[in-house]
């Protein structure tokens, strides 16, 4: 299928289909999605000059290398080079004005561009979602390009923007393949989690967790966005992950569910206690948030009849995390209501401190309702 279609696009612009022919390299090669890095440095007299580059790549967790390749047209690498270090900005969704400026050549590309210099002193993009400080390890061979080494000395994570994507010569972003499809019920949800976006990057921020948010179709709970520096290391690949509607997962939505829909929950969770899981819903209904801890630490019989004996023990109550019982609070999960008060977005905290103390989630929890109720309240008004 796919050789057909190369072979279709090579006849179409008459093209000999060898790979020592640029244009058809180019365009085979098209068919692979890259990112976009800034390499930056600073010259000796103070000058920064950069280049945008799609070849950066991750080589080596020990020693920790990266590496990327350059033209040997490019006019900006050999400044790079001689100053014997460089930065990798790796560009956000929201920079390609930036990744435009900086791919021209030469010429004053810095003009408008704030930066701060790196710990070694070379620049560092405002707005790059990550960047890595790195001394020039190596320069190989690489044809019309050279293939460079750099060692990483410095590196963080900027901030949790989705990275910029290029791909046959346009930009663009990552969408999960299960909110591309998301499929009937979650199209209206995802417009929404737009508009908390910033609510949750805000909130994630201010407590130094993980903050997500989920939505719902009749028969499952997807994870629609992530705020947060990741430490959620229990949910992998978090966002565009599905989970069942089956008791217990979902409770948080089910807790101001119609009774009929109650049922039908309780009825698709294996092995589940009816009464447990009803008790556990008006507890979640009238504290407003649920929340989950690590059973190891706790004593399970105390807080949950010893049935629920997953490693998760859901809604323990803050008051059997003290004194002596305190366990991993895994996390804490809030209602967003919709105009016509059905729950129509989750928001979780995950990635918190270890052994929180009740206090500590009081504080946690009423800062995520009072951002869940933010959220609701700037929710359009409902058309049905
Ligand atoms: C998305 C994208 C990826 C690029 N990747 C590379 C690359 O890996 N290596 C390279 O030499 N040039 C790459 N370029 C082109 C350079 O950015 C550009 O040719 C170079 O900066 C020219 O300016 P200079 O003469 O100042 O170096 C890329 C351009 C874009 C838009």
């Amino acid at each position: 299928m796919s050789n057909t279609y190369t072979q279709k696009t090579a006849e179409t612009l008459e093209m000999i289909k060898d790979p020592t022919n640029p244009q058809f390299f180019r365009q085979v090669m098209g068919r692979y999605p890259t990112g976009v890095a800034l390499i930056t440095a600073l010259e000796e007299d103070e000058t920064p000059v950069g280049m945008v580059v799609g070849t950066f790549a991750s080589v080596s967790l020990d020693p920790p290398l990266v590496s990327f390749t350059p033209a040997r047209t490019s006019t900006s690498w050999p400044r790079i080079k001689a100053t014997g270090r460089f930065v990798v900005n790796v560009l956000g969704a929201t920079q390609e004005q930036v990744c435009r400026s900086f791919s021209g050549r030469g010429g004053t590309k810095f003009e408008d561009i704030p930066w701060i210099p790196s710990p070694e002193g070379a620049p560092l993009l405002e707005d790059a979602v990550a960047w890595m400080d790195c001394r020039l390890e190596d320069v190989f061979d690489g044809g019309d390009h050279e293939i460079v080494l750099g060692l990483v000395e410095h590196m963080d994570i900027a901030n949790t923007e989705l990275p910029l994507l290029f791909f046959q010569g346009g930009y663009g972003q990552f969408t999960p393949h299960s909110m591309a499809t998301a499929g009937p019920g979650l199209e209206d949800q995802l417009a929404l989690v737009d508009r908390a976006r910033p609510e949750i990057e805000t909130l994630a921020q201010k407590l130094g967790c993980d903050c997500l948010i989920g939505g719902r179709t009749d028969r499952e709970i997807v994870l629609l966005a992530s705020a947060g520096l990741g430490n959620t290391e229990w949910i992998p690949a978090v966002v565009g992950k599905r989970l069942p509607l089956a008791a217990p997962v979902g409770r948080t939505a089910m807790a101001w569910a119609e009774p009929q829909e109650i049922e039908a929950w309780i009825n698709s969770g294996a092995g589940v206690d009816s009464t447990e899981m009803r008790t556990m819903l008006s507890k979640i209904n009238e504290r407003g948030y649920s929340i989950s801890v690590d059973a190891v630490g706790l004593e399970a019989d105390v807080i949950s009849g010893g049935r629920l004996d997953a490693r998760e023990v859901m809604d323990p109550g803050t008051e059997a995390l003290e004194p002596t019982t305190t366990g991993q609070v895994h996390s804490i999960a809030a209602p967003i209501f919709g105009m016509d008060g059905e729950v129509v977005l989750i928001a979780s905290l995950y990635g918190l401190p270890h052994d929180m103390s009740s206090s500590e989630v009081d504080r946690y929890a009423a800062e995520l309702l009072a951002t869940s109720q933010k959220i609701s309240q700037n929710l359009p008004v409902s058309q049905t």
